[in-house]
């Protein structure tokens, strides 16, 4: 017989099952208090925003590797190193996009789940997209960092020449070019990396964690 309480409890933290599905959630039984002891942190995502060429991948890697010589397993979600393997079928049209910060979302919220820190380093050019994957990760494990770093400075350094290929007509739906970027409101941290150096950044990034740490 389905125990109607345990379905309840699993819909409130997971959402309902696909209608019709005939599927359960089954429960672990290591809880997220365990994983807290051992990890000795509440896990969260910091989600960096900002323009191609903004320094999003760089600053990723940086906390990624300060986090882990501090002692706290993370993990960098990239855009370009997401788009090689889970998400190569999709381009860079609305859909697309909001299926990429969906899914790119889901593994971060079953990372935070395993007790790892998640880094992401996506455009994300839409707010909406945005509070969808907070929405999916749980507001309260979702950090957004925008990756401020101007259009002038970012077409200036255009590490891949896409920037320019852009301005050629060479590449469609470009973010900054032919396509929109909608920066964040109310971000909860701000870096700059044309007015900042890349350790400044990082170190901002991380004390913006340092509540989580302990
Ligand atoms: S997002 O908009 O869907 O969040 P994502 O961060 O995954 O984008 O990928 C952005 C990377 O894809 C850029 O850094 C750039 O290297 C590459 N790219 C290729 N085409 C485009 C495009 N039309 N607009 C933006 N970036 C593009």
């Amino acid at each position: 017989m389905r125990n109607e309480v345990a379905v309840h409890e699993a819909e409130v933290k997971h959402g309902p099952a696909p209608a019709g599905s005939n599927i359960y959630w089954h429960a672990g039984k290591v809880t997220a208090a365990h994983r807290h002891r051992y990890f000795g942190h509440v896990p969260g995502t910091i989600w960096l925003t900002g323009l191609s060429g903004a320094g999003k991948s760089t600053l990723a890697y940086e906390l990624e590797k300060l986090l882990l010589e501090r002692g706290h397993p993370s993990f960098v979600l990239d855009g370009d190193n997401v788009r090689h393997r889970l998400n190569r079928d999709l381009g860079f049209s609305t859909d697309d996009r909001r299926e990429n910060i969906r899914r790119t979302a889901e593994v971060a919220r079953l990372m935070n789940e395993a007790g790892l820190f998640v880094v992401t380093a996506f455009i994300s050019p839409l707010r909406e997209d945005r509070k969808a994957a907070r929405d999916i990760i749980g507001a309260e494990r979702f950090v957004e960092a925008h990756v401020s770093t101007c259009m002038t400075v970012c077409e200036s350094r255009d590490p891949k020449g896409l920037y320019a290929r852009a301005r050629a007509g060479e590449i469609a739906h470009f973010t900054g070019v032919s396509a929109p970027y909608e920066p964040p409101e109310n971000p909860d941290v701000t870096v700059d990396t044309g007015a900042m150096s890349i350790d400044e950044a990082t170190r901002a990034l991380y004390e913006h964690l340092i509540p989580r740490l302990g």
